[in-house]
């Protein structure tokens, strides 16, 4: 995936009456480098006119005129207090309930086996999701994990969240989803996971809260150099994320994410985003499957 796969909002630019000529090579420029910096999301060429769609509705809610006006703004101390609004409007933050399903299976059917069959002892299984987005990917996991472990045992299992995003970290907080986004639940897991809305929340479900208490949402930026962690994990997700940064980027973060993890524990990352050419110290074990072998 790339952000390129998504299409500028047609309704947006006519909205704005927005023109090419008014994100002027320069004004471009100024953000690729900017959003580089600060997020390490890298923007080609080919991203101008997606660019500028998704930053049209925020320059209406700013009240400017151009382009021209928004960068101005980036430059000024207020700047600081924009930068998160401009990563969450460029960044991508598409995710949908048990996406990839063949992770979840390894789950059961590897990962848990193999760490009740070491470490049954007093720690709990941790999982980190290192980019969120809106809760689907946590909440699959604390579905897949309460029917993975007995209730006596959901002591036994904590789940981390993070994002760079505040907007979606405030959306997987509330956990509501409408009937729509519930795709990838069987009517048996909505039953017990969720609860139905009625009257004005028709339509819409929410994470019941015994699964909503089992998942930690903090906001982290994975490039911003230390992880705010006190106990390492036995898996971490960071899937389609990885897509956004350079090699380099990749490097250093594949090489922190593992600094995360216990000796044994596991890395899933999107299964379009193969480690091949990144240098890493974990071993492959299926694709988009990663391990730290023991020292
Ligand atoms: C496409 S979503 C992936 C969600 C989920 N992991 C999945 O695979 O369905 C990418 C998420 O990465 C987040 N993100 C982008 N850059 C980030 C960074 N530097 N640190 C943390 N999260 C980041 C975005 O805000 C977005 O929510």
């Amino acid at each position: 995936m790339s952000l390129g796969s998504l299409q500028p909002a047609a309704d947006s630019l006519a909205e704005f009456g927005w023109t090419e000529a008014k994100l002027s090579d320069a004004d471009y420029d100024f953000l690729c480098q900017l959003i580089y910096e600060r997020s390490r999301i890298h923007l080609g060429a080919d991203k101008r006119v997606l660019v500028a769609s998704r930053l049209a509705k925020r320059l209406r809610q700013l009240n400017l005129k151009d382009y021209r006006e928004y960068c101005q703004l980036l430059r000024t101390a207020a700047g600081a207090e924009e930068l998160p609004f401009l990563i969450d409007r460029i960044s991508t933050n598409h995710t949908h309930f048990f996406r990839e399903l063949k992770h979840f299976e390894f789950i059961s059917q590897t990962i848990i086996p193999a760490w009740n069959a070491v470490k049954r002892r007093a720690e709990p299984f941790r999982i980190w999701s290192a980019a969120s987005s809106t809760g689907e990917e946590p909440y699959s996991l604390a579905i897949h994990l309460a029917e993975q472990f007995a209730p006596a045992e959901s002591g036994r299992w904590q789940i981390e969240a993070t994002d760079i995003s505040t907007r979606v970290l405030d959306v997987a907080r509330q956990a509501i989803y409408d009937q729509e986004r519930l795709a990838g639940i069987s009517p048996d897991q909505l039953r017990r996971h969720f609860q139905k809305g009625e009257k004005k929340w028709a339509g819409q479900f929410r994470v019941k809260a015994e699964l909503r208490q089992r998942v930690i949402f903090q906001h982290l930026n994975l490039l911003g150099g230390t992880y705010p962690f006190t106990q390492l994990f036995d898996l971490i997700l960071c899937r389609n994320v990885m897509i956004y940064f350079d090699r380099p980027t990749q490097e250093t973060l594949v090489r922190q994410l593992s600094a995360q993890l216990v000796p044994g524990g596991y890395l899933l990352v999107g299964h379009s985003e193969s480690l091949s050419g990144v240098k890493h110290a974990l071993k492959l074990i299926q694709p988009a499957i990663y391990r730290k072998t023991a020292p």
